[in-house]
């Protein structure tokens, strides 16, 4: 890649951060994954508990977002908070988000509202068969009660990610590994997606409406078998799920790519297990991978939709490699969109220390630190750097 002197995005550019529900809320006792975290589920016993208490704060969080330059928050809505039980409307919770969103209008920030980030309500199961048509009636409730404040909506978060981890390897509720359960998932995502596409359209035809999707590289490997896995890999999860349905925009999340070889002992990984690059690693010891973001960009190129990246981000409790770490991944960017790419938008995952799923609050991905026993939030200084970025709409070598 060719090194300049000044990269600078387009005009209007989206610069924010990104958090969902669960993962901040706290409180969120009537979702799959709270039973999940009560049964002992998450390895070091960890529950998500109050996380950051933002539920009661959203306000001061946003202040922070603002005063750290961003115009752009994505968030999610807690279905199980609306819909506790099947067609039970909570209006106080609806109430909720619309002082959210509200507030976000208020500080001239444009909202990316997620319906579904991981959790589901108690009652409900992607595998269950009215899961498509429940997930469609909830989108047409929050189109219709909230959709004048929202400014983009991502359907599914990661649905790959889901369908893997609760179905699949069962590491995620509810704690299936089954192949079969896996296909039908995933199915059930793409047509949910699809429903609530339209659900959100029929209410607002002027909607922007895409996904948070999870898509790696592949490195190419170089055995004939490790190929043929590699491109098996590849259509499951980068492809599966985008060529089957619609959308306006596609949202990106980018964490890493790896490389595969032929492991006929991994039938649950489609045969193939990962092959260490040997590069710097996060505090979860993923590798860091920049580079890999321009070959899944080029991916999605083919789809013809404007591309936002709706999460990229690094554990680094340290904060030594997360300066560096965005920087490298917008220089990706840049370089992208410069051949002509139509990149809009940029959300680092995450604003706030938070609840990290199966690994519970050790790993801190945060552009704010928070001290969980007496919720402070502190900033850290990558923050700093990369609010002179989303400020100045450009940064220097
Ligand atoms: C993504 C999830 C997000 C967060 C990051 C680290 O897979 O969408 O909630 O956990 O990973």
């Amino acid at each position: 890649m060719t090194e300049l002197l000044q990269y600078k995005f387009p005009k209007g550019f989206l610069w924010g951060s990104a958090t969902s529900a669960h993962q901040v809320e706290g409180n969120n006792t009537l979702n799959d994954w709270y039973r999940w975290e009560e049964a002992g589920k998450i390895k070091n016993g960890e529950r998500s508990g109050l996380a950051c208490d933002h539920y009661n704060h959203f306000r001061e969080d946003i202040d922070l977002l603002v005063s750290l330059s961003q115009n752009a928050y994505r968030f999610s809505i807690e279905w199980s908070r609306i819909e506790p039980r099947p067609g039970e409307i909570n209006r106080a919770e609806l109430e909720h988000y619309r002082k959210v969103l509200e507030y976000l209008r208020a500080r001239g920030v444009k909202s990316f509202v997620t319906l579904h980030h991981f959790t589901s309500p108690l009652w409900f199961d992607w595998e269950g068969a009215m899961s498509v048509e429940y997930f469609a009636r909830f989108s047409e409730l929050i189109a219709k009660e909230l959709g004048h404040l929202v400014d983009f909506w991502c359907t599914v978060n990661e649905p790959n990610i889901l369908a893997k981890h609760g179905y699949l390897e069962g590491d995620f509720p509810p704690g299936r590994r089954d192949v079969g359960s896996f296909f039908r998932v995933l199915n059930n995502l793409i047509h949910g997606h699809n429903a609530s596409y339209n659900a959100i359209h029929s209410v607002l035809p002027h909607a922007l409406v895409g996904m948070a999707k999870d898509n790696t590289y592949y490195i190419e490997a170089p055995g004939r078998l490790d190929r043929l896995v590699t491109l098996l890999n590849h259509e499951i999860r980068n492809r599966y799920f985008l060529d089957r349905t619609k959308f306006d925009f596609i949202g990106l999340n980018y964490y890493g790519s790896k490389k595969l070889r032929f492991d006929c002992a991994s039938p649950q990984s489609f045969y193939a297990s990962k092959v260490k690059l040997g590069l710097p690693t996060t505090d979860m010891g993923w590798e860091i991978v920049p580079w890999g973001l321009s070959h899944v960009i080029s991916d999605l190129c083919g789809f013809g939709k404007p591309i936002y990246i709706t999460e990229n981000g690094i554990a680094d409790a340290g904060d030594s490699k997360r300066k560096e770490f965005i920087k490298q991944h917008l220089k990706v960017i840049h370089q992208a969109i410069s051949v002509g790419t139509d990149i809009r938008g940029y959300f680092y995952w995450s604003l706030l220390d938070n609840f990290e799923w199966g690994f519970g609050f050790g790993p801190r991905f945060g552009l704010v630190a928070v001290d969980y026993s007496t919720g402070e939030r502190r900033v850290r200084d990558s923050a700093g750097w990369y609010a002179e970025v989303c400020r100045n709409n450009f940064f220097e070598k």
